[in-house]
């Protein structure tokens, strides 16, 4: 991959129109924002803009509309969040594209910030159509993308806009390049990896490029169900997906092969329903009717081990149902432990995926590592080697 493209820091911008392409694609219930980690992210960036007397063109997404309107996924709510947090005016535009929205990106002043409403509102953002994207580049005099987290798509806000504008790559975007790329290029080894979630055939891809960078894969959370029951337990009612036998063998085979090693769960905690109480089981003893739903002490013990053994670690994917207390012991002691070593020991410790995310906000540990990406399939993708469009519009050529 080549060097991305970024802004000059000595370049004046007082009166420039700087289209800031962010991802404010946040988690909302009940017509509330959930939590607000994406908005806080871009929050010094935003600033900075303001510091440097640009006019600051916010254009991000909000679910996944398919080119309509829809009400509950207007952007409108998210201004008065932004004005909270930058403690300064937020305009808001209904168009995201056209001419009222080129009428407002000039009528704000030099320092002010305008957010337009959702682009996934018009069609053609998806489909990367060339006349939108040229009337979206309208609307500024530079393009910079801090939405690492939707540059897998090549769509008009994140590809076709920049051959019709300057662009460049924003300073976030950069450090989580830079970040996944050091993880799979030049990491201090040794390296290890915790990776969970329910779907062994969504994780298949980043599981075949990191076996040959990794030291040692730890599979957790209902993926490792897969490879329980391919050892030959029971695994009861317990979540898992079927017809992945040939995927399994895949990944044991490449483990083989590459020298890493693969360790899935020893003991694992089972209840009869999410109400009933949790009870720690080995393998041997899990029962048809019991579900996992978190991993036991011989495997925490285990991956402490292999945390403490490591010089960097990646976690995606919690190792059981966190989300509830009794069943988040397992999640809550990955977490921990990598902040003790990332604190005490100069672990370098990267997670990323919204659970992960989660997860690590819940037991408090979010200061504890190294790098936290906020982004789902963009932070997956780059772990499995692929080329994001988003981002090679902005290498260097
Ligand atoms: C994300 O939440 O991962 C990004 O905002 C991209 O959203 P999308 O999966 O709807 O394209």
């Amino acid at each position: 991959m080549g060097r991305l493209k970024a802004l000059d820091k000595n370049l004046n911008l007082t009166n420039k129109r700087i289209i800031l392409r962010v991802d404010l694609n946040v988690p909302m219930l009940e017509g509330k924002v959930s939590d607000k980690s994406r908005i806080k992210k871009v929050i010094p960036v935003i600033k900075e803009f303001i510091r440097k007397k640009a006019k600051v063109i916010l254009i991000s997404h909000l679910g996944r509309p398919k080119g309509k309107i829809d009400e509950k996924l207007s952007l409108k709510p998210i201004a008065s969040i932004l004005e909270n947090l930058l403690n300064s005016k937020v305009y808001f535009s209904n168009e995201s594209c056209g001419s009222a929205a080129i009428e407002k990106s000039n009528e704000i002043k030099s320092g002010e910030v305008l957010l337009l409403e959702n682009i996934r509102f018009n069609k053609e953002e998806e489909t990367n159509e060339i006349n939108f994207a040229k009337e979206l580049a309208k609307v500024g005099d530079i393009y910079v993308n801090e939405a690492f987290s939707c540059s897998h798509r090549a769509h008009a806000s994140v590809c076709e806009i920049t051959k019709y504008i300057d662009s460049y790559a924003g300073k976030l975007l950069s450090e989580e390049v830079n970040v996944i790329n050091m993880l799979t290029n030049n990491a201090k080894k040794p390296v290890s990896c915790i990776i969970g979630g329910s779907k062994i055939s969504t994780k298949i891809g980043i599981l075949s490029n990191l076996v040959k960078k990794m030291q040692t894969i730890v599979i957790v959370g209902a993926m490792a169900n897969n490879f329980i029951k391919h050892k030959g337990h029971n695994i009861g009612k317990s979540l898992f997906e079927k017809n992945q036998e040939g995927l399994l063998k895949d990944i044991i085979k490449k483990c083989d092969t590459n020298n890493c090693k693969l360790i899935i769960p020893e003991d694992v905690i089972v209840a009869k329903s999410f109400e009933s109480e949790p009870k720690l089981k080995s393998l041997n003893k899990i029962d048809k009717t019991d579900i996992i739903l978190d991993i036991g002490k011989i495997s925490v013990n285990k991956i402490y081990n292999i945390i403490d053994e490591s010089k960097t670690i990646l976690w995606n994917g919690p190792a059981g149902y966190f989300e509830i207390e009794k069943f988040s012991t397992g999640s809550n002691r990955i977490a921990k432990k990598i902040t003790e070593n990332t604190k005490n020991k100069s672990l370098t410790s990267i997670a990323g995926g919204g659970d992960t995310v989660a997860a690590i906000n819940k037991f408090g540990c979010s200061d504890g590592f190294t790098y936290i990406s906020t982004a789902g399939g963009a932070f997956l993708e780059l772990l499995e080697g692929k080329i994001l469009p988003g981002i090679k519009v902005l290498e260097l050529k």
